[in-house]
């Protein structure tokens, strides 16, 4: 069996998907695709023309941009196990890593991700990117091919098939206050912002995510629960590690026993 091992991370906003994801991915020698960010660069590329995407009437004009932008990723991995890989982001070849982040996009992005042919355009992208980052990392990497990916509908559509599933979920306080302490670490706290006014939009997030029509945010069955709210990222990122390779030494032995 030659397929990269997948691992499919899914969860409401700011459960530290993406830092497990990319944490996780360092460790094992995997590759990453942060699938957030393709939502991120279509809702960045209608509001920098000025539509509104709160507005159902503009959703076809976003639907084409989600078709027409190119949307590139560049995750760099570093040798220490302790420091966090980064992500660059890339919207028709400009680095947009940081726009991408700003709480306007955050407010944005769910109505934008509710667009079905929105998701369309996005999963195919996300789909050919999951086929040449795989190919590419299994010759780099002999025998430890594999990739992790997370968004919302990771282990619900985009890889049903994937060989490890973890919903992670945590507390809406806790959830805010990291994602506040994110954005004043890294200079990205807009004027006047509060945790209530981000526990708030954390929340309005999830339920939009959630009762969509379009692939909702949900566990998957066959997914395994990990609730961050008083672990620590070493702890989570560890209890997924360990979990990988449980399942890699299955496989093995079920394949030499056959
Ligand atoms: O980092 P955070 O959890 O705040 O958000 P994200 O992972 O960057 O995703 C931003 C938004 O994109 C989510 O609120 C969803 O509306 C949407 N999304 C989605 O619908 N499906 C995915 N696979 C990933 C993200
Ligand atoms: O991708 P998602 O929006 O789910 O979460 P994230 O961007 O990884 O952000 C979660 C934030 O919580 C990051 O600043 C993490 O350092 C922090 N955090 C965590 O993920 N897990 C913990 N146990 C503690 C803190």
């Amino acid at each position: 069996d030659t397929r990269p091992f997948q691992v499919a991370i899914d969860g409401p906003a700011a459960s530290g998907k993406s830092t497990t994801a990319k944490m996780v991915a360092q460790r094992l020698g995997f590759d990453y695709i942060d699938t957030g960010a393709f939502y991120r660069c279509v809702t960045l590329a209608a509001l920098s023309k000025g539509i509104d995407p709160s507005k159902p009437s503009q959703a076809s004009q976003i639907s084409n941009l989600a078709q027409s932008s190119q949307i590139g990723l560049k995750t760099v991995f570093s040798n220490s196990s302790s420091s966090l890989p980064t992500t660059r982001v890339f919207l028709d070849k400009k680095d947009v890593s940081s726009d991408i982040r700003t709480e306007t996009v955050s407010k944005h992005v769910s109505a934008v991700a509710a667009i079905g042919p929105v998701r369309e355009a996005v999963l195919q992208k996300v789909r050919d990117m999951g086929a040449t980052s795989a190919s590419t990392s299994q010759e780099s990497n002999s025998g430890r091919a594999g990739l992790v990916m997370d968004g919302r509908d990771i282990g619900t559509v985009v890889l049903p098939n994937a060989d490890l599933k973890i919903f992670l979920v945590a507390d809406s306080r806790v959830r805010a206050e990291r994602r506040l302490q994110e954005l004043a670490k890294s200079g990205r706290k807009e004027e006047g912002l509060d945790l209530e006014t981000v526990q708030k939009d954390l929340e309005r997030r999830d339920e939009l995510d959630r009762t969509r029509e379009a692939s909702p945010l949900r566990k998957a069955d066959d997914a395994v629960e990990l609730d961050t709210s008083h672990l620590t990222i070493e702890g989570q990122v560890d209890a997924i590690v360990q979990e990988v390779y449980r399942r890699q030494k299955a496989a093995s032995s079920s394949t030499s026993s056959q």
